[in-house]
C-alpha cells in the first residue's frame, strides 16, 4: 500500500495548525506544490488528509457515508450548537429525511412570499441609518440578515422576539461554532457554558411558539417552522418539538454567516468598482423600469449582473472553503494513485483552492462578475461527470462533484439553501445598491480573516451616503 505524504512540522503538539490557521488557502496551495493533490497534515489532535483539485472534490463529495462520514467529522461540535437527535446526531437516513423537510419548506411559492418580507426588513433597517457615515459592512449585514432570515425561515414570532435579547442568544450560541471548537468541542470554560444556556433558552422559546400555533388554529403561517410542524417521517410519526427546535437552529446557522459574509464581501468588492455599481443600477433601470421599482421573486431572476456579482463573490470569497469527512473504515483508498488513508483520518476537499486555480479561471484573483456571462473561463468547458445524474432528492441533479466551482458543496451533503441564499443575497445587495452610494476606506479590497468559522474580511468598513 502506498502511504500518503505527510507535511513536515517543526512544532510537536500543534502540528501545522498555526500555519493552517493563519492562511489555510496559502498553506494548502504551497503543500499542493510540494506534495501533489493528496497529503496529510496535523491539526493539533487531528490528522487531515487534503484531497485537492477536481479529483479531490469528487473523491470527498462522492464518498459513501459508511466509508467517510460527515457526522463523524462534525457531530462532536454541532451537537452542542444544534442539539441532539438531529442532523449529524442521528442516523444518516433520518438526517436525509430531515434535510428533505427543510428543502420542502424552501419552495418557489414560499420564495414568492418571502421577497416582500425580506424587502420590508431591509427597508426598516436601512431607514434607521444616518444620511452619511462609516459602518462595518460585515456587522451591518450580520444584523440585517438575522432579521431577514429569522422573519422568513422561523416566522414572525421569533422575529419579534429578536429585539428582546434573542439576538444575543444567537451570538452566544455562535461562540460554539469557531475553528477552535472543531479541535476542542467542549471545555469547562464560560463561553462553552453560555453556548449551552443559549441553546436551552432558544429551545424553550421555540417550544412556546410551537405550542402557541397549535393552540391557535387561526395563526396560519407558511414558514419553515410550520413546514416542520406539519411534516411526517416515513414511519408516520411527527417531528418531536425538541427536534424541530434543533432543525430550526441548524437552518438559521446554515444561512446566517454564509450570507452575511457574502453580502459584506460583495459590497466591499463593489466599493472598489464604481463602474460595476453603475452597470448594476443601469441593469435595474432597463429591466425593472426604474430604481424605484420593487423587487419581486420573478424580476430578481431577470438581473444577470446582480446574480453574477453573487456568484463571483462566492468564487473568490467562499464562506466555507473546505469540507471534511472522517474515515470510518480500516482504510480508504484514493483510487487515482492507490494511496491509502487510514481509519480516523479526516479527508478534506477544498473548493476554495480550485476556485482560485488558474487552470479553471482566467486571472483568478481578480473579482470579475463578467467572467460568468462571457463564458471564457475553462470551467465552462468542463464536461459534467457521471455523478451529476445522481438524485439525492435535494435538487442538486446536474452538478458534478468533480467541478472546480462548488461553494455549496456536492453530493449527499450538498447545501439545500442555495436558492434561498441567492434570493436573500440578491434582495439585500440590490436594495443597498439602490439606496446608498458607498466607497471603501482602504485602497484595496481587504484581506480575508480565517480565524472565524466562515471567512470574513479583515476590515470591512465602508463610507456611505444615502441616495434617497
Ligand atoms: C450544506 C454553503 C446557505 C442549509 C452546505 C455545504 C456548504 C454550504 C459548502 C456543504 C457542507 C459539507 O459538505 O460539509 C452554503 C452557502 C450558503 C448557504 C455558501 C449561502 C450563501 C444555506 C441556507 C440554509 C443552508 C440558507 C438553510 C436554509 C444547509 C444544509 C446543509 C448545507 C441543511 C446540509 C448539510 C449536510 O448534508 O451535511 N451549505 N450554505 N445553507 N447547508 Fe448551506
Amino acid at each position: 500500500a502506498k502511504v500518503v505524504p505527510t507535511v513536515f512540522s517543526w512544532v510537536p503538539v500543534m502540528g501545522n495548525a498555526v500555519e493552517f490557521g493563519k492562511d489555510p488557502i496559502q498553506f494548502l496551495k504551497s503543500c499542493q506544490k510540494k506534495y501533489g493533490d493528496v497529503f496529510t497534515f496535523q491539526l493539533v489532535n487531528k490528522k487531515v488528509t487534503a484531497c485537492l483539485g477536481p479529483d479531490g472534490n469528487q473523491f470527498v463529495f462522492n464518498a459513501r457515508q459508511n466509508v467517510a462520514s460527515a457526522a463523524a467529522a462534525y457531530n462532536d461540535m454541532t451537537k452542542y450548537v444544534f442539539g441532539r437527535d438531529i442532523v449529524f446526531d442521528t442516523q444518516h437516513s433520518i438526517f436525509m429525511e430531515q434535510k428533505r423537510f427543510i428543502k420542502s419548506g424552501l419552495s418557489i411559492d414560499t420564495f414568492r412570499k418571502d421577497v416582500p418580507l425580506i424587502l420590508e426588513e431591509c427597508n426598516l433597517f436601512l431607514d434607521k441609518m444616518e444620511p452619511k457615515g462609516q459602518v462595518d459592512a460585515y456587522h451591518m449585514f450580520g444584523a440585517l440578515i438575522i432579521n431577514t432570515a429569522s422573519r422568513t425561515l422561523l416566522g414572525p414570532e421569533v422575529r419579534n422576539a429578536l429585539d428582546d435579547g434573542v439576538a444575543q442568544l444567537y451570538y452566544d450560541l455562535d461562540q460554539g461554532f469557531r475553528p477552535i471548537n472543531f479541535m476542542f468541542p467542549n471545555l469547562p470554560l464560560p463561553a462553552y457554558r453560555k453556548r449551552d444556556v443559549a441553546r436551552e433558552k432558544l429551545a424553550t422559546l421555540y417550544s412556546q411558539i410551537i405550542e402557541g400555533r397549535r393552540n391557535n388554529p387561526d395563526n396560519v403561517q407558511e414558514d419553515l417552522l410550520q413546514t416542520l410542524m406539519d411534516s411526517r417521517y416515513k414511519d408516520g410519526s411527527g417531528i418531536p418539538d425538541a427536534q424541530i427546535c434543533g432543525i430550526l437552529t441548524a437552518a438559521l446557522f446554515g444561512g446566517q454567516h454564509t450570507s452575511s459574509t457574502t453580502s459584506a464581501w460583495a459590497i466591499l468588492e463593489l466599493a472598489h468598482r464604481p463602474d460595476i455599481v453603475t452597470a448594476l443600477r443601469q441593469e435595474m433601470i432597463e429591466k425593472l423600469g426604474s430604481l424605484k421599482a420593487e423587487f419581486t421573486y420573478d424580476n430578481l431572476e431577470e438581473l444577470p449582473l446582480l446574480e453574477n456579482i453573487v456568484r463571483e463573490t462566492l468564487r473568490l470569497h467562499p464562506p466555507i472553503f473546505n469540507m471534511m469527512r472522517r474515515v470510518v473504515v480500516d482504510e480508504m483508498v484514493y483510487e487515482k494513485n492507490g494511496l491509502v488513508i487510514p481509519k480516523g483520518n479526516y479527508i478534506c476537499a477544498a473548493p476554495g483552492v480550485t476556485q482560485i486555480d488558474e487552470t479553471y479561471f482566467n486571472n483568478p484573483m481578480k473579482w470579475n462578475p463578467y467572467r460568468w456571462s462571457e463564458k471564457t473561463d475553462p470551467v465552462h468547458a468542463l464536461e459534467q461527470g457521471e455523478d451529476a445524474n445522481i438524485d439525492y432528492g435535494f435538487g442538486a441533479v446536474g452538478i458534478s462533484s468533480r467541478s472546480p466551482f462548488l461553494p455549496f458543496g456536492a453530493g449527499r451533503h450538498r447545501c439545500i439553501g442555495e436558492k434561498f441564499g441567492y434570493l436573500q443575497l440578491k434582495a439585500v445587495i440590490g436594495t443597498f445598491v439602490k439606496r446608498f452610494d458607498f466607497e471603501g476606506v482602504t485602497e484595496h479590497v481587504p484581506k480575508p480573516d480565517y480565524t472565524s468559522m466562515v471567512v470574513v474580511p479583515e476590515n470591512s468598513n465602508i463610507r456611505f451616503t444615502r441616495r434617497d
